[in-house]
């Protein structure tokens, strides 16, 4: 009751954060990506905790699954410590993201790393994934944290251009937050309260779309049986940056392995 009670009296904050959200998402990761500062488990970016044990609940089926003979493309990269975790695995990295920012942003991040680049593209449009194929032939895919904050239009265009990135060879690792209460809970369980919203929470509501939860229910939806193969799935544990002290912030997640028909 209580904690319904602290829902009720964080509306009118989450509200007025929310009320500056740009309409067109692509703006909204623009804007968002342009004005971080720090990123890294003390930085401003909510899902950018330091690579840790998360990783390891992927490494065991990536290693099984993907050739790792191929590239991979880490799709919504962001500011790339993903993809600079992937090019140890692969032989080539390329991280790809609809705002420019971010993209700017990886490349400064990655000043050394061998075998990674990065570009701007929105994954949602028709034929890029065709167009990445024609580049590197069959990749692997990489995509954490993008699908849960997409409309369900969107994620059958993703689950589109990435059936054509992988062709035969490669294959896909899908890893999404699955919390599946209310958006005011969700955000109780990051650590608001009627009064205090953590910063990287509180930049997350104030400039980019609301987002929602992504499961096996929602992968069907996205990735049909006609044209996909579930090669394995379950749940995770996705880290975001501490919220109190310094231990990361646990978020119940879902992740997939897929494979062409
Ligand atoms: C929650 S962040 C996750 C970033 C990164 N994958 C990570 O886990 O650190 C989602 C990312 O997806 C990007 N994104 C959103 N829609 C996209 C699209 N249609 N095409 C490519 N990137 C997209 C955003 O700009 C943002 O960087």
């Amino acid at each position: 009751m209580r904690s319904f009670v602290d829902q009720l009296r964080m509306v009118p904050e989450v509200a007025r954060l929310a009320s500056g959200t740009p309409r067109n998402t692509t703006d909204a990761w623009e804007r968002y990506w342009a004005s971080v500062r720090t990123t890294g488990t003390q930085g401003e970016v909510l899902w950018d905790a330091d690579i840790g044990a998360e990783a390891e609940q992927y490494a065991g089926v990536l290693e099984e699954r993907m050739d790792g003979a191929l590239p991979i493309v880490d799709v919504g990269c962001g500011n790339g410590q993903w993809t600079r975790w992937l090019v140890g695995r692969f032989p080539a990295a390329v991280g790809v993201d609809v705002a420019d920012s971010a993209v700017l942003r990886a490349r400064a991040e990655s000043l050394g790393v061998a075998g990674v680049s990065y570009r701007t593209l929105d994954l949602t449009s028709p034929g890029t994934g065709g167009r990445l194929h024609g580049e590197f032939g069959d990749a692997n895919v990489f995509i954490r944290g993008v699908f849960h904050v997409l409309r369900p239009k969107q994620r059958a265009q993703l689950a589109a251009n990435a059936l054509d990135l992988v062709g035969a060879r490669g294959r896909v690792l899908l890893t999404e937050t699955n919390y599946r209460g209310t958006p005011l809970a969700y955000m109780q369980s990051l650590g608001a309260s009627p009064g205090r919203i953590p910063e990287p929470l509180r930049r997350a509501i104030g400039n980019i779309p609301v987002p929602g939860h992504f499961g096996a229910a929602e992968r069907r939806a996205a990735f049909p049986a006609r044209a996909w193969s579930t090669l394995a799935e379950g749940r995770v544990s996705i880290e975001a940056v501490p919220m109190r002290g310094t231990a990361a912030t646990a978020i119940p997640g879902y992740f997939a392995m897929l494979g062409a028909r």
